[in-house]
């Protein structure tokens, strides 16, 4: 079943206000399944990319921030990165960042296993 994303606060994800407040090319993390700091895409288009990234490294559990220069995320606890479809590209994580599928339902942001 579908999940609501929500906010830092706990609110859910409102597209027009989130497309609104950001730009094409942001990643936001916002809260996925079992409270997962999930990444949000937003395309060049300014639309919500239709999948979501879990933010949570699969080496050992960071959070891995977005590095905008590097157009990668890149794990500050043993330097794991991923690209930015969130393929691993360098070690020790063993995995991708999992995904999810992101879409919008009467305005809401959704998420929904991938
Ligand atoms: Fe990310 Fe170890 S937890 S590289």
């Amino acid at each position: 079943g579908g999940l609501n994303a929500k906010d830092a606060l706990g609110n859910d994800v409102v597209v027009s206000e989130f497309l609104a407040e950001h730009s094409p090319g942001d990643r936001t993390l916002t809260q996925g399944f079992k409270g997962d700091p999930t990444y949000v895409v937003v395309t060049d288009s300014n639309e919500i990319a239709d999948y979501g990234l879990n933010a949570v490294c699969t080496h050992l559990g960071c959070v891995v921030p977005w590095n905008a220069g590097q157009n990668k995320y890149i794990c500050p606890c043993h330097g794991s990165q991923y690209d930015s479809t969130g393929k691993v590209v360098r070690g020790p994580a063993p995995l991708s960042l999992a995904l999810v599928h992101a879409e919008d339902v009467d305005g809401k942001l959704v998420f929904t296993t991938w």
